[in-house]
């Protein structure tokens, strides 16, 4: 197929502008009621009401045509942060914390995380590929179209490089586009309990440099935690990947305020992932530095968490992004609908704020603003049709997905 040309249909899209949408821009949403749009070689050339569309196009131009018989449109969901690499379920570790063990304390006692680590290394590349691949097909069902896949069940250097081939070998045999992250700050291995920073001397010499050389991750993430890694220790990793050449994420203040927020504003890192617990103040150093909230309701809901504080950063001018975090533990989904509703219902952003948070601004915190997140002449034709009148359908048919058809550069996927 060479064009295509898709009519009758509620576009709705977030409006491209030259830096991630915040405040009053994070809502920033175009319609078109019967709306039309037109991609070759899957990429977008026309798009806008539909009779001005089919005034631009002549009828020998169009190789295929399909009716969308007013279903909403919108472009595939961005999910910029997951741990879908993993070999295991955690589901005794999930009766567990439901009955009242802290997140943390699992994870102190070798388990959590730990655990994972155990059954990633135990586990063949094939295996782990295989079990990864059922979990990103069924996040491309449920309409994501481009996703960041991280490390960090390995946490010895060569494990770690079996996770960044596997999360490769998605990039290229699936349609979904996928950003890499290096994760080997995701917790301090068994073995070095007693001396942590030997681990984050083996990461700094040995593991970044290695990643790099290689060329297999674009992006270092570390988990800076009470009882993980400190600020001083994050911030050693951090600068020590950017010099290798990577961009910088950070989960910060997911369950304490240890000051994670204040450091992604400081380095400044290019997002900050989770803050349920940042500071008012630190909040504002984000917005000045531009780091973008990558928040994940999914974990709050899952870790029975006080949501973050998503409409107080839009006041304050934090772009805000919308990703699941799908890990076998805190948060066991591959969802962007159901992050969608989250984001609605329990953290209050509009239709329109949720909408430009799982598309365009998750596009932003993995530098492919330029190539999906919108629906814009130039960019992929990735877009979803929904059952429903708008977006809002994501948060209204709860539960469910309407996601009913996916496209990936102009091609049906799912
Ligand atoms: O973002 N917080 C650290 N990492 C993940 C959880 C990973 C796991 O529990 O396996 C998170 O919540
Ligand atoms: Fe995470």
């Amino acid at each position: 197929m060479i064009s295509a040309l898709f009519r009758n249909a509620v576009i709705y899209s977030p409006v491209d502008s030259p830096v991630p949408l915040s405040g009053v821009t994070q809502g920033h949403v175009t319609s078109y009621k019967k709306g039309a749009l037109f991609c070759k070689n899957g990429i977008i050339e026309k798009v806008g009401e539909e009779e001005d569309v089919l005034r631009q196009l002549s009828s020998d131009e169009v190789d295929m045509e399909v009716n969308c018989e007013g279903s909403c449109l919108i472009p595939g969901f961005v999910d910029p942060h997951t741990h879908i690499c993993f070999a295991d379920r955690r589901e005794q570790e999930f009766s567990l914390r439901i009955a009242g063990t802290p997140y943390l304390e699992i994870l102190k006692a070798g388990g959590g995380i730990l655990s994972s680590v155990h059954a990633v290394k135990k586990a063949s590349e094939d295996e782990l590929f295989e079990s990864t691949l059922t979990h990103v097909l069924s996040a491309l069902e449920l309409g994501t179209t481009t996703i960041e896949i991280k490390s960090g069940y390995g946490l010895d250097t060569e494990t770690e490089l079996k996770m960044l081939r596997v999360i490769q070998r998605i990039r290229k045999e699936t349609p979904l586009d996928v950003a890499i992250t290096f994760m080997g700050a995701h917790a301090v291995p068994k073995e070095y309990k007693e001396n942590p920073d030997e681990y984050v001397r083996l990461m700094i010499e040995e593991m970044i440099p290695a990643i790099s050389q290689q060329g297999i991750a674009e992006f270092c993430d570390v988990f800076c935690e009470e009882g993980v890694f400190s600020v001083g220790q994050s911030r050693a990793i951090l600068e020590a990947a950017r010099k290798h050449g990577m961009k910088l994420r950070i989960h910060a203040d997911e369950v304490h305020d240890i000051g994670g927020a204040k450091l992604a504003a400081e380095l400044p890192t290019i997002s900050a992932e989770h803050l349920l617990a940042a500071s008012e103040e630190n909040l504002k150093a984000m917005a000045h530095a531009g780091v973008i909230a990558n928040l994940l309701p999914a974990t709050a809901y899952s870790l029975r968490k006080p949501y973050a504080s998503a409409r107080r950063m839009i006041e304050l001018s934090v772009p805000v992004a919308l990703a699941t975090d799908c890990n076998p533990g805190s948060c066991f989904t591959e969802s962007m609908p159901f992050v969608f509703g989250l984001a609605v219902m329990n953290m209050h952003m509009t239709v329109e704020e949720a909408l430009v948070g799982t598309t365009l601004n998750g596009a932003w915190s993995l530098g492919m603003e330029k190539k999906v997140g919108s629906l814009s002449v130039g960019k992929q034709a990735d877009f979803l049709l929904l059952d429903g009148e708008s977006p809002a359908v994501l948060a209204y048919h709860a539960g469910v997905s309407p996601v009913f058809a996916v496209y990936k550069k102009g091609v049906r996927v799912a």
